[in-house]
């Protein structure tokens, strides 16, 4: 039996910090009030210059290194992001280009902030094929770029950074199992429903969203996936050493653990410096805890993502 493993974690996050109190100097709002309503305290924001495949370079780098793994050994890279580069090519191609690599599969996944979840449970199956054998997945994105920065109801939760994992062939797991679920009857409660035709914008460039209806939803279908997955694996709560929910909002993850009966000090929380990354948020804070040497190797860490579409999904990981 082939399994899939991840070997190596990196992830990057622009220079430029931008606070709370940056926000109440421009806008009707206060660091109190978005601290309290989210938990977020700072975000990093790119600058012009940067793309989603350059952040994703960064943490592709970092997580190659940490893996002992040379670029051009990697058959399969796979970026989830809602910020790509271009309409095309993918930004998956733009970031081989990039490594200065040739010959892997290289695509796009687009299921917004469960884009990573997704991404890796999409390399793991074609791993587990036997067809390809080193695969990166990365979180990248730019949302700063799809913000109303007038709109102090969604301008103040996003940041940007890129998030990435190698993944390895082996013949012990690695991951256990993934669940991947959507419902698109709920793509109107959290959108960009914008789209370049003719030349011109159609509809609308920036991000839009119906918070409270977000905020609980995430909290059922996180909940119902923990479930889901634990069981997929043949596995108890009590094995889950670390919960990594997508990071969107304070509350939405103690709510999260909470109801999956998971404890607190087992919950992995990132939002609070980085703010809501989209599909970057899963790696980075993967990545950040292990650099810390707080995830160990052999600990058993619960990734979930939650995001527009709507999609869900988890994976059960041993590191
Ligand atoms: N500063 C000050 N006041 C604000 C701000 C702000 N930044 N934003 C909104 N308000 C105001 C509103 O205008 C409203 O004022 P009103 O009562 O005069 O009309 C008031 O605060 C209450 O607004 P609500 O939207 O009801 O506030 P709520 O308590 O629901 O908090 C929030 C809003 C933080 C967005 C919350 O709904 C939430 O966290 N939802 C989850 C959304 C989320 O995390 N999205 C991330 C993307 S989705 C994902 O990643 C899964």
């Amino acid at each position: 039996m082939i399994y899939s493993r991840i070997v190596g974690t990196g992830s990057y996050l622009p220079p430029k910090v931008m606070t709370n109190h940056d926000f109440a100097a421009r806008l009707e709002t206060s660091d109190a009030w978005i601290r309290e309503r989210t938990g977020i305290v700072q975000r990093h924001i790119a600058d012009k210059s940067q793309t989603s495949s350059d952040l994703a370079l960064e943490a592709a780098r970092q997580a190659l290194k940490a893996a002992d793994v040379k670029a051009d050994a990697i058959d399969l890279i796979i970026v989830a992001t809602s910020t790509p580069d271009f309409v095309f090519p993918s930004t998956a191609c733009l970031l081989q280009a990039k490594l200065g690599t040739k010959g892997s599969a290289a695509f796009d996944v687009q299921a917004v902030c469960s884009g990573f979840v997704y991404g890796l449970a999409t390399a793991d199956a074609m791993i587990k094929s036997g067809a390809y054998k080193k695969a990166l997945v990365i979180g990248a994105e730019v949302f700063s770029r799809i913000l109303d920065w007038n709109d102090r109801g969604t301008c103040v939760l996003f940041g940007d950074g890129a998030g990435a994992v190698v993944l390895a062939a082996g013949d012990k797991p690695g991951i256990h199992a993934s669940v991947l679920r959507a419902d698109g009857s709920y793509a109107g409660i959290l959108s960009v429903p914008g789209n370049v035709c003719g030349g011109n914008i159609t509809g609308s460039p920036f991000l839009q969203m119906d918070g409270q209806a977000v905020f609980k939803f995430a909290v059922r279908v996180l909940d119902e996936s923990a479930r889901e997955t634990l069981a997929a694996a043949g596995m108890k709560v009590e094995d889950v050493d670390w919960l990594i929910p997508h990071q969107a909002n304070v509350r939405i993850l103690e709510a999260t653990a909470r109801k999956a009966g998971i404890a607190r000090e087992k919950l992995v929380v990132t939002v609070d410096h980085h703010g809501n990354t989209s599909a970057a948020s899963v790696p980075l804070a993967l990545d950040e805890y292990i650099r810390a040497g707080k995830i160990r190797p052999g600990e058993r860490v619960l990734l979930q993502g939650v995001g527009g579409g709507f999609t869900w999904g988890s994976s059960l990981v041993t590191l």
